[in-house]
C-alpha cells in the first residue's frame, strides 16, 4: 500500500496484520533500529539480549572492545542463548552446552564425536551494529546504509550540543506498553503540533506549540526545533522507525518505540546529560522523570501519560473507516515520515533533503 504523504495515515495502517507483516520484513528486519545506549555494554564480555523485530540479537563488547550483535538463538536447536545482561568470555548454550565465542564461532559439541557437527558451518549469524553518539542500532540487513549515510542531514545540528561527551544512563531508561500501533506512537513522539492541546500544563508552558519550527529532513532522518521559555531553542531529531530525541541546553531525553504486534507497541524512554547541567534543568529533568536522586533522573516523563492516552485513542478510533485528513504546515515531520514508509514498504525513492530557510517555517 502506498501511502499519501501529505495526508494523515489510513486507519488500516494501524490494524491491518498483513500491513503489520509486512511492516516487520521490511522495516523492523530491514533498516536499523535502536537498541540500547553504549553504556549498556562498556566492558569486554559485556552482554546484553535485545528484540530486533521477532528475531532475538545477543549484543555484545568483544574483548577488542568492538560492539558485536550475533543471533541470540544456539545454532543446535535454537535454544536462546542469553536471557538477562551477563558478563562472560564465552557463550555457553543452557540446554546442551554448544559453546561460542565472541565472534559467534562454534567451539565445542559436547558428547558427539569429533566428526559429528562441522562447527564453522554451525556459527551463529552476525549484523550490523553502529554507534551514533552513544545510541546503539541494529540492522539484520546487510545492505543497510551506514547510519553515517542515513543521519547526515541532522548530523550538524547534533554535532553543536556535544552529545559525545554527555553520559547516557541505561539503568534509568524505563519501558512502558501502549495499546497503540507503533507508529501513532512515533509520529506523536515526532510532531510539536499537539503540545497545546495534549500537554496544556507539561509541556505547552516551556515549549509552546506557536514556537515550533522544521529545520531540516527527509526520509531518513528529520531535525525540528522550537522556542523555549528559557530562551533556548530545543533541537528535536526524529529518525524513523523508531527513534525521537529533544535536546534542550543541558540535556538530551528521547523516546524509542519497537512493534509488539500490530496494535500495542513498547515505549522506552531516557536522557543523557552533562556535568555542566545548570539547576534550572535539573529540576526540569526532574520533572520529566519524576525523582531526582543522588544526582540522576528515574521514573517517567511527566508528560508521558498524556501522549500515552492520546495515542491509545487513536488506536481505539482506528477500528472504523475515514478519508485521511490533510496535514498542515507543523506537521511535516509527518509527511517525512510518510516518504519513509513508501521508500521502505514500496520502494519508492524519497525526495530529496528539505531544508527551511534561514528563518525556519513555521518559525
Ligand atoms: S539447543 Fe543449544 S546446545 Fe542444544
Ligand atoms: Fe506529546
Amino acid at each position: 500500500m502506498v501511502f499519501d504523504p501529505d495526508s494523515a495515515l489510513p486507519h488500516v495502517a494501524f490494524r491491518d496484520p498483513a500491513i503489520f507483516a509486512a511492516e516487520l520484513d521490511a522495516i523492523w528486519h530491514g533498516d536499523w533500529v535502536f537498541v540500547t545506549t553504549a553504556d549498556a555494554a562498556p566492558n569486554p564480555g559485556d552482554q546484553l539480549p535485545v528484540i530486533v523485530g521477532r528475531q532475538p540479537v545477543l549484543l555484545l563488547r568483544q574483548q577488542n572492545g568492538e560492539l558485536a550483535a550475533l543471533s541470540n538463538l544456539c545454532a543446535h536447536r535454537g535454544t536462546l542463548l542469553v536471557d538477562r545482561p551477563a558478563n562472560t568470555k564465552r557463550i555457553q548454550c543452557p540446554y546442551h552446552a554448544w559453546t561460542y565465542d565472541d565472534g559467534g564461532r562454534l567451539l565445542s559439541v559436547p558428547h558427539a564425536p569429533r566428526d559429528a557437527v562441522d562447527k564453522p558451518a554451525h556459527c551463529l549469524p552476525t549484523y550490523r551494529v553502529e554507534s551514533w553518539h552513544g545510541l546503539v542500532f541494529v540492522s539484520l540487513n546487510p545492505e543497510a546504509e551506514p547510519l553515517a549515510e542515513r543521519f547526515a542531514a541532522v548530523e550538524p545540528h547534533v554535532a553543536a550540543y556535544g552529545l559525545d561527551a554527555a553520559a547516557h544512563r541505561s539503568d534509568q531508561q524505563e519501558t512502558q506498553e501502549w495499546a497503540c500501533n507503533w507508529k501513532l506512537a512515533i509520529l506523536n513522539a515526532m510532531e510539536s503540533y499537539h503540545l497545546f492541546r495534549v500537554h496544556p500544563e507539561t509541556l505547552e508552558p516551556f515549549s509552546p506549540t506557536k514556537g515550533a519550527y522544521y529545520i531540516t529532513g527527509s526520509a531518513r532522518a528529520t531535525a525540528t526545533g522550537g522556542a523555549t521559555s528559557s530562551g533556548h531553542d530545543y533541537l528535536l531529531i526524529s529518525l524513523p522507525p523508531g527513534f525521537v530525541g529533544v535536546f534542550n541546553s543541558a540535556a538530551f531525553l528521547w523516546q524509542a518505540v519497537h512493534p509488539i504486534d500490530a496494535e500495542r507497541c513498547a515505549v522506552r524512554t531516557g536522557a543523557a546529560w552533562g556535568s555542566a547541567s545548570s539547576t534550572h534543568w535539573r529540576s526540569r529533568i526532574a520533572n520529566w522523570f519524576n525523582r531526582w536522586a543522588g544526582g540522576a533522573a528515574y521514573g517517567m516523563p511527566d508528560f508521558l501519560p498524556e501522549d500515552k492516552a492520546i495515542c491509545e485513542r487513536g488506536q481505539r478510533g482506528a477500528i472504523g473507516d475515514f478519508a485521511p485528513g490533510p496535514l498542515v504546515p507543523i506537521e511535516r515531520v509527518v509527511a517525512d515520515f510518510g516518504h519513509y514508509l513508501n521508500w521502505r514498504l514500496n520502494g519508492v525513492e524519497p525526495p530529496a533533503v528539505h531544508t527551511a530557510p534561514d528563518t525556519g517555517e513555521n518559525r
